[in-house]
């Protein structure tokens, strides 16, 4: 299991105006005085950027509490598999008015990652993510994540890493076009990373990894704040803690934080979409694993993609039944349909849970049926988590109470008669 607390992404970037030194005065072209920022993980010893500020980026003139909803988690007991429907969380036409930050239904957490679900057709405050790292997966809808280093246009099907502390803003594009933002929210505590199994030892992406560094985009910039709000004072609502203790805080900074006249490193936003991930397939089926695309401390995040299936004589081609010994599965199933779990009631944003200790798998009938079947359409992200997770309002409020049953053809548990 990885315990690494490396970066997000090994991947020099830079834009806009810097020094030709670190550490020294800096003006730029037009004569404006700057003021450097390091962020950087791992204290100054981990991946880092560099920022040039027009203004002085620790101008902090207020701050007051931000009540962060009910992040309350439950024990899943009696134990059982979940299947939770997220569409019953936002009802046609409630999304009105909401934002990606602040109006996010938390489903599973525990102490490692927290998930949870947001429609949204509103941008949202400026926010920064002082627990840990987001990795925002993208179901539908299109927008701009502007932050201090720059705007990156994101769409359905995209992976959006976020690091840690950037302070940064959602912006849904053309709602009438796109329709509302619908984003599945994976939230860190410490760091993302691209799985070390795809990388050299300098961090370039190896023959054979699923995804290359041409796939991978960043911000474009630098994005400065027009120029009637660069002096205006300006909140940040901020995420802190960990455990039972995660506050939130609407911070105030007497200036506009997009000020960023140029920056370089290796830590900064970046997406990816699942379109451009390349499965591996073969003769009989192969395991989850081969479609990670990130890690962090003590789970998993695999995107499952449309692919040929296994040409074996008589090769399974959904997967076989697995007790996962030492993780809790979450799959959301965006699109597409999952053949496992065919009949089960599961559908499009459906969220399942099969937790430790329990032995999950297709139907039999899928199993069987499986055999020559040619082409997968599914499309489905999945977190496994190595601590339990426990369950959230949001999955409360939507969760399908035959679900358990459907592997034995029963709507109810026998106990019910
Ligand atoms: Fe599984």
């Amino acid at each position: 299991m990885p315990t690494t607390e490396r970066s997000a992404l090994m991947y020099y970037r830079s834009m806009g105006e810097f020094p030709t030194s670190r550490h020294v005065t800096f003006q730029t072209s037009d004569g404006r005085e700057t003021f450097e920022e390091f962020i950087g993980e791992e204290g100054f010893s981990g991946t880092a950027s560099h920022l040039y500020h027009l203004g002085i980026p620790a101008n902090l003139v207020d701050s007051r509490v931000w009540d962060l909803g009910d992040l309350s988690t439950q024990t899943n007991t009696p134990l059982r598999p979940r299947h939770f429907r997220l569409p019953d969380l936002f009802p046609a036409g409630s999304h009105q008015g909401k934002d990606l930050v602040r109006h996010r239904r938390l489903v599973l957490g525990n102490d490692d990652v927290r998930i949870s679900y947001v429609v949204a057709d509103s941008p949202s405050p400026l926010f920064s993510n002082g627990i840990g790292d987001e990795v925002v997966y993208i179901e539908s809808g299109e927008a701009d994540v502007e932050s201090v280093f720059g705007t990156l246009r994101v769409r359905q099907g995209d992976n959006v890493v976020i690091p840690r502390v950037t302070i940064h803003r959602w912006v849904p594009v053309d709602v009438e076009k796109n329709g509302p933002l619908k984003a599945y929210c994976v939230e860190a505590t410490g760091h993302v990373e691209i799985p070390e199994k795809y990388l050299t030892r300098f961090g370039q992406f190896l023959e054979g990894a699923p995804l290359t560094e041409r796939n991978m985009r960043g911000p474009v910039g630098p994005l400065l704040a027009p120029a009637e709000l660069a002096d205006q004072d300006t909140e940040v609502y901020v995420k802190h803690g960990s455990g039972a203790d995660v506050h939130g805080a609407v911070v105030v900074y007497d200036h506009h934080p997009f000020d960023v006249v140029g920056w370089d490193g290796y830590l900064y936003p970046y997406a990816f979409n699942y379109r451009d991930f390349s499965p591996v397939t073969g003769k009989i089926l192969q395991p989850p694993p081969t479609y990670q695309i990130l890690q962090g401390h003590n789970f998993v995040i695999c995107n499952f993609v449309p692919r040929m299936l296994e040409y074996g004589e008589g090769a399974i081609t959904v997967p076989y039944y697995h007790s996962n010994v030492d993780a809790d599965e979450v799959m959301f199933y965006y699109a597409g349909e999952t053949a496992a779990r065919k009949g089960t009631g599961i559908g499009n944003a459906s969220v399942s849970l099969h937790p430790a200790a329990y032995t999950h798998g297709p139907t039999r009938q899928a199993y069987l049926n499986s055999v020559g079947a040619a082409e997968s359409k599914e499309m489905a992200f999945m977190v496994d988590t190595m601590n339990t997770l426990r369950v959230g309002e949001g999955a409360l409020a939507c969760d399908d109470p035959n679900y358990p049953w459907t592997w034995a053809g029963r709507r109810t548990p026998k106990s019910d008669g």
